[in-house]
């Protein structure tokens, strides 16, 4: 058997060729050139096109009634908790492993993030949690489909009918996942999507908030636009920021756009040949199949490393083999954001109304978030548009440290 990498041996994933990210196609170029000779690059001048077309492409690939392009992913979650009419000392219900932005969006509009736990089987929201930790100050819920696994509409939404929240889905790792045939973004009250680059549809920022409710999107268009009712330049309805997304990304989206379907399309064919793969190894954890998922949208690829299984390989010393061993994984987010700095009691008392009492959320401790971050292991979505020799490296990689464990 061939020396670990890590100990001067050969890579056992040096076919896994993982194509760079983000790409674009002749199409975005072309978009791009023609916005910028247009001279029109923001979305109030008079020429401007694009991130009305892109609104209008997105709104249909979601059969949603509407959509509002804006600036990143975490103005996008800003905006639909205003959508939401959240108003400053509001209780807001969010998971604690995410990126920040999902929690600290909540903190942006004056209200307090109230942390669930989630479901260390699929890394969402765990219903259970939701009503367990419910109080007469929650108004709604910031759920994540996290790496593009759905949410469990089926056992969610009661919960969240049952105590009046309003549910907004961070749908930011699910470009194009489907629950029961309908996209997720629209199963909840309101949707929002990043563009940031790392993303599986890259506009290198941008974000964008969908909804099927013709009130909160009217006041959605009013907020994302300083207040702004229709094209008078200099009279404004609402107090607001500027949250626009600019006419020269709005042309790279709608050329993006065109190459999703696609490539989530070979993402999932990689997507269960590696589940497979890794499925036949002791000690490493897939997400669930579930025949109610009928689409998947991919940001990140995960899986859970069960120490015992490999000696007391420790999660550290594993990903660093592996990485030797040529496959690009990393730990993941690493804490719960309760246990982030930012989420200190003086930062959060900063944010929200002086009258509000503010949890020692670093004293926070939920079972199921604690168990993702122990084991959890991840690879970035471009992994899965790799040819399947290489997708077949990553299982091979895994047993070939697995045998040689004594030697690590
Ligand atoms: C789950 C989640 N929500 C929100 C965001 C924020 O998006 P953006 O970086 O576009 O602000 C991200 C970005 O990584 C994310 O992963």
């Amino acid at each position: 058997m061939a020396e670990l990498a890590l100990r001067g041996g050969p890579e056992a994933a040096s076919t896994l060729d993982v194509p760079e990210w983000p790409q674009h196609t002749v199409e975005s170029i072309e978009n791009v050139v023609d916005c910028l000779e247009s001279n029109a690059w923001c979305r109030v001048s008079e020429d401007a096109k694009w991130v009305d077309q892109f609104e209008d492409r997105y709104a249909e690939y979601h059969d949603a009634d509407h959509a509002i392009a804006v600036a990143n992913g975490t103005v996008a979650i800003e905006l639909a908790l205003k959508m939401c009419d959240v108003r400053p000392g509001d209780e807001v219900l969010v998971p604690p492993y995410t990126f920040i932005a999902t929690a600290s969006a909540v903190t942006s509009v004056g209200a307090v993030p109230r942390f669930v736990d989630v479901d260390p089987k699929t890394y969402n929201v765990d219903p259970e949690s939701v009503a367990e930790r419910v109080t007469d100050d929650t108004v709604g819920l910031v759920g994540v489909h996290f790496a593009g696994y759905p949410m469990d509409f089926d056992e969610l939404l009661p919960v969240v009918d049952e105590h009046d929240l309003f549910l907004i889905e961070d749908a930011a790792h699910a470009q194009g996942t489907e629950w029961n045939g309908e996209k997720v973004g629209t199963v909840g009250d309101v949707g929002t999507f990043s563009f940031q680059e790392s993303k599986a549809l890259p506009g290198g920022e941008g974000g964008i908030v969908v909804t099927d409710d013709d009130v909160r999107a009217e006041q959605g268009h009013l907020l994302h636009n300083i207040g702004r009712q229709g094209g008078e330049a200099y009279r404004h309805y609402a107090l607001s920021s500027n949250k626009r997304l600019s006419e020269v990304q709005g042309a790279l989206l709608c050329a993006q756009l065109e190459k999703l379907t696609e490539e989530n399309e070979r993402r999932r064919r990689n997507h269960d040949r590696l589940v497979k793969g890794l499925s036949a190894i002791d000690g490493i954890e897939t997400k669930p199949a579930d025949d109610r998922i009928t689409a998947r949208g991919f940001c990140l690829f995960n899986f859970r490393y069960r120490e015992a299984a490999f000696d007391g390989l420790s999660k550290e010393r594993f990903i660093e083999a592996l990485n030797a061993e040529g496959v690009p994984v990393s730990e993941g987010y690493g804490r719960p954001l309760y246990r982030q700095p930012a989420f200190s009691r003086e930062h959060v008392e900063s944010h929200v109304p002086r009258s509000v009492d503010v949890p020692a959320y670093n004293n926070l401790s939920l079972p199921g978030v604690q168990e993702v971050t122990r084991t959890n292991v991840t690879l970035p979505h471009e992994v899965l548009l790799a040819d399947s020799d290489g997708i077949d490296a990553i299982p091979r990689a895994i047993e070939k440290i697995k045998d040689q464990v004594d030697r690590l």
